[in-house]
């Protein structure tokens, strides 16, 4: 755990700020993370009309066999666009002449469901070859997974293109750990230019899913803003030492179902990380935990909302970047 923590960011709005070019560049900067210049919906129409059906049909078989990898492909899209931006750096791997991102303290042993991915874009490449961004795979096996479990749908803007390059540096700073509290939650996701309820509204998230026990450990041992019969009943499957890649659901209550019941348990003292809990813990988000508790239609679409401009972090497009073959490998 000590591995986590975070920094400010790096990014070039950050650097006009501090050297102070003032107010013009500020605003370009603020307009620009949030709105980036991807296309809409059928940027594929004609290129590769199939696309978007390839990708539910794949999704749906992949959560048919496991129900939490709609889960894993979720998170796959926030931990691609928390590190340089959307543009699947999270899928390069490792070789002798090259470091990716995935030995990062946030998705060593974590992140799930590349093997997904590559039969998604074997049956894209099969269909219209070097022409579907490894990008683009993960935003809309986001919004698919969401809607096979029952949550909101929304319209993915696409036109993303694959990266030449990864940052494990950044992957490590910019990707929130669990151990944060709120004003370092605050912080990671204001540094993408994403808001207080934004914030609360994507971490809705953890509604589908698991988490390992040493991502939980400090909280059901130690922590006093703990439900005691949910920290109990975590225990058994969570030894104080060892077991450290034993998994609990991040929500208890339907684990394989997109709800708002995430929001519930963290009224009723139940959230699972520490990072969770902050969510309602006396502070400043309280108020918007109460209202997604009480109204699934608001939490369903803010999330949308927030996704989208979540998956419009810094995209590469036109002729930027490129469109990887096999989403592991630099073409
Ligand atoms: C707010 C800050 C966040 C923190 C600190 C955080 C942290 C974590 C941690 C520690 C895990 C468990 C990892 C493991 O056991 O190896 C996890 C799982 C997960 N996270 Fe987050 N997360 C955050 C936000 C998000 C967001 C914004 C999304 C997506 C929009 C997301 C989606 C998920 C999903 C779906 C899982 C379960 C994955 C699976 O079962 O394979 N998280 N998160
Ligand atoms: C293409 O785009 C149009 C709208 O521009 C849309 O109605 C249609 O469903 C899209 N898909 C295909 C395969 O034509
Ligand atoms: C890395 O090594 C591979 C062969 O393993 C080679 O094809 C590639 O050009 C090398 N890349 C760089 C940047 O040196
Ligand atoms: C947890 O699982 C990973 C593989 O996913 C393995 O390398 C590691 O040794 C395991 N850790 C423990 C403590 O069992
Ligand atoms: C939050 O965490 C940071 C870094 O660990 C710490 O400096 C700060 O005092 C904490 N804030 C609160 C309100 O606990
Ligand atoms: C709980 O806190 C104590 C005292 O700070 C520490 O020694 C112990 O390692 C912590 N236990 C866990 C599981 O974090
Ligand atoms: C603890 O959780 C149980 C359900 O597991 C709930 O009935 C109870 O109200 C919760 N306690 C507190 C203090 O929120
Ligand atoms: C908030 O404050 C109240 C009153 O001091 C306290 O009972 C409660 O445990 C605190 N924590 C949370 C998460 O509500």
């Amino acid at each position: 755990m000590a591995a986590f923590s975070y920094s400010l960011s790096v990014s070039p709005c950050n650097i006009s700020f501090r050297y102070g070019f003032g107010v013009s560049l500020l605003l370009w900067c603020v307009v620009g993370m949030a709105s980036a210049q991807l296309s809409g919906q059928n940027f594929y129409n004609t290129t590769c009309p199939n696309a978007l059906s390839i990708i539910r049909s794949a999704v749906n078989t992949a959560i048919q066999n496991e129900a939490r990898m709609g889960a894993s492909l979720l998170r796959l899209h926030f931990h691609d666009c928390f590190v340089q931006g959307c543009d699947a750096s999270v899928l390069l791997d490792d070789t002798a002449n090259f470091t990716g991102e995935k030995t990062a303290a946030p998705n060593l042993n974590s992140l799930r469901g590349f093997d997904v991915v590559d039969t998604i874009k074997s049956q894209l490449e099969s269909s219209c070859p070097g022409v579907v961004s490894c990008a683009d795979l993960l935003a809309v096996a986001a919004r698919d997974s969401v809607v096979i479990l029952g949550g909101p749908s929304w319209t993915v803007q696409l036109g993303r293109r694959d990266s030449t390059t990864a940052s494990l540096a950044l992957a490590n700073t910019d990707i929130p750990a669990p151990t944060l509290n709120l004003s370092g939650l605050l912080t990671s996701f204001s540094n993408k230019g994403l808001n207080a309820q934004e914030l609360v509204a994507l971490s809705g998230a953890h509604t589908i899913g698991l988490a390992r026990c040493t991502t939980f450990r400090a909280r059901i041992y130690n922590e006093t803003n703990i439900n005691a019969t949910f920290a109990a009943s975590l225990r058994s499957n969570c030894p104080a030492s060892g077991g450290d890649n034993n998994t609990s659901p991040l929500d208890a209550t339907s684990p394989t179902t997109f709800d708002n019941a995430y929001y519930l348990n963290l009224q009723g003292l139940r959230g699972l990380l520490h990072s969770d809990q902050q969510l309602f813990n006396n502070g400043s988000t309280d108020s918007q935990v109460n209202t997604y508790g009480s109204n699934q239609g608001t939490f369903f679409t803010d999330f949308a909302n927030a996704i989208i401009k979540m998956g419009a972090l810094s995209p590469l497009t036109g002729t930027s970047g490129r469109i990887r073959t096999n989403c592991r490998r630099i073409n």
